[in-house]
Formats: structure tokens, C-alpha cells, sequence
């Protein structure tokens, strides 16, 4: 199998985490190519634009995009790259595993769940959103279809599905925001019908936030509304030892986008000691959806490896290795 992935190397440590991503890639001699694009700052530098037309072009083509973080600037065109490529390519599924890693600072031991989050409507979208003259009242309006929530509820019962995991939990807040939470809940349940062996519970979401925190075992695949989900995964990132170990994938019908959940990390980049992990689960989650599940679960049993011992890893998991030592060590681990 060949397959071309479009890579944007992205901002500050994007570059250095992505390099050292397609190193553990290469290893697995799995017939992958890359074309590298730019967006950020750096395509803003070189071609004055910071999503160029080609990039855009490259997504399309190849289906399949590695991004590193890309530092938004204030002030500019866009609320938000990541949001406008969000848009561009319909990326509707967010879908965040947070599985521990033993040997990291997390909290719990043995979590392994997926939040699947809304992407594209919800409370998120740019429409509807006033403000009075006098600054004094702000409005907002929530969003929210039968459609997109229907492909959001059969995609993550699909993805449950697919791994063999046992339950879906729909998270809302229906008791309140009776219309577009209620539609979601409403649309929610009508999907889990057509899933009967996967169990489907409901939860509102302040509970939820609690459950998580002093139970989270009892989560396999959790979906949810855009806002919800930010938030959400997020706190999950937190359950399972914080962002350099958080993974990303952006779904959508016309390219799906891998990435880590963090930033560009402006206060490490160029020191070389960057964690490169979130950036390699996104492309796990990336290998698994080409195909390559095999070859995807290679890369974290490598990862569990390397954690455990932790004498190569970065200083964030309490190591005194370099982006480059882990990226080394997780190629020994490939090779044994
Ligand atoms: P950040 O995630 O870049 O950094 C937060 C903290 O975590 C920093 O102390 C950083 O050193 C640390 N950190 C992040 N990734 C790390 C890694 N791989 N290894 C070790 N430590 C790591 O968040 P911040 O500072 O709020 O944002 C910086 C820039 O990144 C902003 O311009 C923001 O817009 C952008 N950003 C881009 C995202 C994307 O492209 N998906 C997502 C989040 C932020
Ligand atoms: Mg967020």
C-alpha cells in the first residue's frame, strides 16, 4: 500500500515535534509519503497568506492531513485557522481519546475513553452573535440540527462499533436548553435504536464533569455538542496526565486532519525537548484510519515502552531527554 499524507509542519515546536513523528513513521516502513505544505506564520512569511491556496489544494487531494500546531496571530483575517479549516473541509467529528499511559503523572490508572465532539455548530458558530451599542448586552445563538447531530451520534457509535467498545454515553443538557439540547437528545436516542448491542446511557453534563473527575472508568465513547465537547475533552486530556499526551483527530466527509490538542508552545520552541507523543497518537489515530491499525498499535505499545522506562523521555514526564532522544528511543522500542 502507498498512501500521500499532506503535512504542515505548523508552528513554533510543530516543526520539531513533526520531525520527530516522521521518524517513528518511516520505521514502520508502512508506504507512506508525505507532501509538505505550510500554513501559520511561516506560510504568512513565505507566501503571504496564512492558509495559501496550495495547502488547501494538498488537503483535498490527499484526504489526509499531519498538522502540527499553528500559532493564530491576534488581529488577523481569521477567528482561528483551525476553525476555518474546520469549515472549509466540513470536519464535523472531533474525536479525543484519553487513554493513560502508565508512568506518566495521571491521575487514574487504566482510562482509556474517546469524547467525539460536534465540530462544526452548536454554540461555536460565528452567526447570531450581537452586541448592543452600548457594549452593555451581549447575545449568542446555539445551533443545532437534525443532521449534525445525527452524523455526530451514528459516527461515534460507528467508531464504538469498530473498536469494540461496549457503551456510548450521550451528554446534553436537555432538562434546560429544551430545544437544542433536546433535539440533540431527541436525535441521539432515535440513532442508539439502530445500535442495539451497544449500550447507550444518557448523562447532563454538570454531572457528567462530576462523574469524570471521581469515576471516570465507567466511560468507553462519549458524544456530545460542540461546547460540551470542548470542554470535555479537555478535562479528560487532564484525567489521563495533561496536553503532551493528548491526540486530536478532525473527521470530516471531504478530509479528515490529525493533530496534537496543544499549541505551539512559544516558551519551549527551538530548546529541542518538546514532547512529540500527542503529535505521534494523532498519528496513530490517522495510521488507523487509512488502514493501518496494525501498524498504529506498533507506535503505542512503542510508547507505553519508552514512558515506562522513562530515562529518554522530555523533561514534561519528568525525563531528561530531548524530542529527539524519546524520538530515538521509540525507534529502539520499533525495533526490538
Ligand atoms: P500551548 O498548548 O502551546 O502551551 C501550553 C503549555 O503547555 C506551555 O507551557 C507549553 O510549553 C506546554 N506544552 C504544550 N505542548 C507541549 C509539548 N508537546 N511538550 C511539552 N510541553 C508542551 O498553549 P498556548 O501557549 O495557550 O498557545 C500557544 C499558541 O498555540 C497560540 O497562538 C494558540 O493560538 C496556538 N494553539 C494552536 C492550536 C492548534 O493549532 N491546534 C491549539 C491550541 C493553541
Ligand atoms: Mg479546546
Amino acid at each position: 500500500m502507498s498512501k500521500t499524507i499532506a503535512v504542515i509542519r505548523g508552528d513554533g515546536i510543530g516543526p520539531e515535534i513533526m520531525n520527530a513523528t516522521l521518524r517513528v513513521l518511516d520505521e514502520l516502513k508502512a508506504g507512506l509519503s508525505y507532501e509538505f505544505v505550510e500554513a501559520g506564520l511561516i506560510a504568512q512569511e513565505q507566501q503571504g497568506e496564512l492558509l495559501p491556496k496550495a495547502t488547501m489544494e494538498a488537503i483535498a487531494r490527499h484526504r489526509v492531513a499531519l498538522k502540527g500546531p499553528l500559532t493564530t496571530p491576534i488581529g488577523g483575517g481569521f477567528s482561528s485557522l483551525n476553525v476555518e479549516l474546520r469549515k472549509r473541509f466540513d470536519l464535523y467529528a472531533n474525536v479525543r481519546p484519553a487513554i493513560t499511559i502508565p508512568g506518566t503523572k495521571a491521575r487514574y490508572e487504566d482510562i482509556d475513553l474517546i469524547t467525539v465532539r460536534e465540530n462544526t455548530e452548536g454554540a461555536y458558530g460565528s452567526d447570531g452573535q450581537v452586541l448592543s451599542e452600548d457594549g452593555d448586552t451581549a447575545l449568542s445563538q446555539i445551533k443545532v440540527t437534525r443532521r449534525g447531530s445525527e452524523r455526530i451520534v451514528r459516527y461515534a457509535f460507528e467508531l464504538a462499533r469498530r473498536q469494540g467498545r461496549k457503551k456510548v454515553t450521550v451528554v446534553h443538557k436537555a432538562n434546560i436548553m429544551k430545544t437544542t439540547s433536546g433535539l440533540f437528545l431527541k436525535v441521539a436516542r432515535e440513532v442508539a435504536a439502530q445500535f442495539p448491542e451497544i449500550q447507550c446511557n444518557e448523562m447532563i453534563v454538570d454531572n457528567c464533569c462530576m462523574q469524570l473527575v471521581m469515576n471516570p472508568h465507567q466511560f468507553d465513547v462519549i458524544v456530545t455538542t460542540n461546547l460540551f465537547g470542548d470542554i470535555l475533552s479537555d478535562l479528560c486530556a487532564g484525567l489521563v496526565g495533561g496536553l503532551g499526551l493528548a491526540p486530536g483527530a478532525n473527521i470530516g466527509t471531504e478530509a479528515a486532519i490529525f493533530e496534537a490538542v496543544h499549541g505551539s508552545a512559544p516558551d519551549i520552541a527551538g530548546k529541542g525537548i518538546a514532547n512529540p507523543c500527542a503529535l505521534l497518537l494523532a498519528a496513530c489515530q490517522m495510521l488507523g484510519h487509512i488502514g493501518l491499525e496494525e501498524q498504529a498499535q506498533r507506535v503505542r505499545t512503542a510508547i507505553r515502552t519508552v514512558v515506562a522506562k522513562k530515562d529518554r523521555v522530555t523533561p514534561d514526564l519528568g525525563g531528561t531527554g530531548t524530542t529527539d532522544s524519546f524520538a530515538d528511543a521509540l525507534i529502539d522500542a520499533l525495533r526490538a
